[in-house]
Order: C-alpha cells, then sequence, then structure tokens
C-alpha cells in the first residue's frame, strides 16, 4: 500500500528523510488489533520532530508517519483514532502512532480497537481527522491542566500553529477574553477573526491572564511569565523554538504560579472534545486540504512555518 515515511532521518532538512512509496499491509500486534482504511489525517509538528531524528531513532527506520485519522472500520463503521497506543517496551508505557507502531499517512493503519472512537454527526472527516493531536493537546492544556473554569483570560503564544489556532478557538467558545501573539501581521489578523485580541510577540498585555498555553518555548516563555496573573497556570505542550528556557524564578514563587507539562490527552477527554466540537460548531482552522497523492507539499508547507492551522490529508482524493 501506498504510504508517507521517514527513510532516513535528518536534523536540518527533515524534507530530505521524508520517502512517499510502498509499504507493506499493517501488522496486527495483538489479536485486538484491527485495520482502519484511512478517509482523512492531518499533519502536526511531531511528523518533522519525526524526520529530524526527535523521538525516533535509526533502527525505527522505516517508520510511517502521522498521528491523526479518520477511517472506516472493518464492520463498515466511520471512526476517529484516538493515537496513543499502550505501549510496554516505552518509558513512558504509551507511544504516539508513528513512534513504535506505523502511523497514519497510509491507505491503511492498525490500531487497537479500543482506540477508535465513532465519528460524531455533523462532523466531515477532515475536520474530525485535526482533532486527536493537535486539538486534544489543546483541549487538555485548557480544562484538565489550566482549569480555564477558574480564570476569565488566556494568552496564546505563537497563535499560528496547529495546537494554538485550536487553543484559541476553544477558549473563544469557552467565553473566556483571549490574547493570541503571533509573529506574522497577516496571522494577528486572522487571529483577530477568531474572536482573540492578536499581539505581536512580546508585547505588554491589557491585563495579567489566568492560564497561559505554551508550545513555543524558548522565545516566548519569558513573556508567558511575565503576562501571568498570581496564581496563574502556564501549561506548555512543545518547545517548537528550543526546549531550554531561561526562567526566573523570583517571579514563579512571588506570583504563586503553577508551570505544568502536558501531552495529548487521555480517551475521555477526546470523546468531549468531539462532543463539544459537534454541539458548538466549533470547526478546526484548516490551513489547506492536501491530496494524499501530493503529500510532500503538506510536509513542505509545515516545514516552510507558514501555516495557519492545520494541514489536513485527503485519503480519498
Ligand atoms: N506534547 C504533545 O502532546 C504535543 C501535541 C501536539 C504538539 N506538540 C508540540 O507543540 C508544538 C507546536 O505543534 P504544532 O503541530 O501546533 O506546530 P505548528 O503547526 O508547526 O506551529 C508552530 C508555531 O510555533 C510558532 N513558532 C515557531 N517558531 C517560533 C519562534 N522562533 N518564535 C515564536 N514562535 C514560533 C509559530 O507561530 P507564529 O508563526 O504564529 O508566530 C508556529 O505557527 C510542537 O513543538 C509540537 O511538537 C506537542
Amino acid at each position: 500500500m501506498r504510504a508517507a515515511y521517514a527513510s532516513a532521518l535528518d536534523a536540518d532538512n527533515p524534507l530530505a528523510a521524508l520517502t512517499v512509496g510502498d509499504r507493506p499491509e499493517p501488522a496486527h500486534p495483538g489479536p485486538d488489533w484491527v485495520t482502519v482504511q484511512v478517509r482523512a489525517s492531518s499533519l502536526n509538528h511531531h511528523d518533522l520532530w519525526s524526520l529530524r531524528g526527535v523521538g525516533l531513532t535509526r533502527d525505527q527506520l522505516p517508520m510511517i508517519l502521522g498521528c491523526d485519522a479518520v477511517g472506516t472500520d472493518p464492520d463498515g463503521n466511520e471512526v476517529v483514532i484516538y493515537p496513543v497506543v499502550p505501549t510496554p517496551g516505552d518509558p513512558r508505557g504509551v507511544s504516539i502512532l508513528s513512534e513504535h507502531f506505523p502511523g497514519t499517512f497510509a491507505e491503511r493503519v492498525a490500531v487497537p480497537r479500543m482506540n477508535l472512537l465513532p465519528l460524531p454527526d455533523g462532523l466531515s472527516a477532515t475536520d474530525a481527522a485535526c482533532l486527536p493531536t493537535a486539538w486534544l493537546t489543546a483541549w487538555r492544556m485548557l480544562t484538565t491542566k489550566g482549569r480555564v473554569d477558574e480564570g476569565e483570560s488566556v494568552l496564546v503564544q505563537g497563535a499560528g500553529g496547529g495546537v494554538a489556532t485550536a487553543a484559541v478557538a476553544l477558549a473563544v467558545a469557552l467565553g473566556k477574553r483571549v490574547y493570541a501573539t503571533s509573529r506574522d501581521a497577516a496571522k494577528r489578523e486572522r487571529i483577530a477573526e477568531l474572536g482573540a485580541t492578536a499581539l505581536e510577540p512580546g508585547a505588554r498585555l491589557p491585563e495579567r491572564v489566568d492560564v497561559v498555553i505554551e508550545t513555543v518555548g524558548a522565545a516566548t516563555f519569558d513573556h508567558s511569565l511575565k503576562s501571568a496573573a498570581p496564581m496563574a497556570r502556564i501549561v506548555v505542550s512543545g518547545a517548537t523554538a528550543g526546549h531550554e528556557p531561561k526562567v526566573n524564578l523570583r517571579r514563579v514563587f512571588a506570583m504563586q504560579l503553577e508551570i505544568l507539562g502536558t501531552s495529548m490527552g487521555t480517551p475521555g477527554e477526546l470523546t468531549e472534545l468531539l462532543a463539544f466540537c459537534a454541539e458548538h460548531e466549533v470547526r478546526p482552522v484548516v490551513d489547506s486540504v492536501v491530496p494524499f497523492s501530493r503529500i510532500d507539499e503538506g510536509f513542505a508547507r509545515l516545514a516552510s512555518g507558514d501555516v495557519f492551522g492545520k494541514v489536513v490529508i485527503d485519503h480519498t482524493a
């Protein structure tokens, strides 16, 4: 079957490590695994990290990439795939599809049956394919970790990205005052259209916020600390611009800040998110929909950094 996979690792030029070509049909590591025919998937920065060799080693190659998918199960049901899979050999006890087990950028993918959730009425396959990684991460950052219901204001850093646009859209839908930074003027205009107050990176906010959504890291972390209200939660799920920022610990203890790490979310949180999007008519911010036959163009777009929202792959085109 046709698939997009890491055939090498290249820290400087991740696109050079990507191959689109034939791979064997999915194997079932256990009796509870099933094969899903993929209809739509979406790209994440995780796929670029894998090609760079972050989280993937040479002995795991070739590895089919892709964490997110919507497809059809063996009984003909339309399903959303929850991408976190039990993995006894991994120190976390789990892994995300495309780390130890082949991912979703293929005609078919194998997953444990318990990882299948029904596609809710009213959500298209391409919209739902945006939710299981970036949107799930943003949902957990805001709700379980950020306890956004205890506050009124949210700051989202690097707002053009997949997780960040999700956080903006969800925080607005939850009725919060949302501030969002982006380096790019055109992206700031689009963030404002989503209902947030758009700012240049490092700009002083009109108020200190209760929750900060951090996926950028070194380039924005000091601003996140300065923008946090007393007792605020700074929730970190990524470090696209560097993972070793300077941290002003005086501010952390004087303002009694909570700095919380998080990764992905639970199946229950994904179920909540799917229901929230269906009920509140919240739809993912889609940068572009690319046919599976041109998935390499989708990778190039994500690597350029010039995206606003999710790059979706249509496997039926
Ligand atoms: N832990 C998890 O479960 C989890 C899940 C999903 C993602 N992540 C991580 O979260 C991060 C974002 O993922 P994504 O898929 O949303 O990525 P993405 O769509 O590629 O977005 C990255 C965004 O980061 C901002 N950015 C990049 N470099 C920057 C810099 N030097 N200064 C300021 N902003 C910068 C950009 O925002 P502007 O252009 O608007 O400034 C960009 O749009 C990645 O590191 C990813 O690995 C983690």
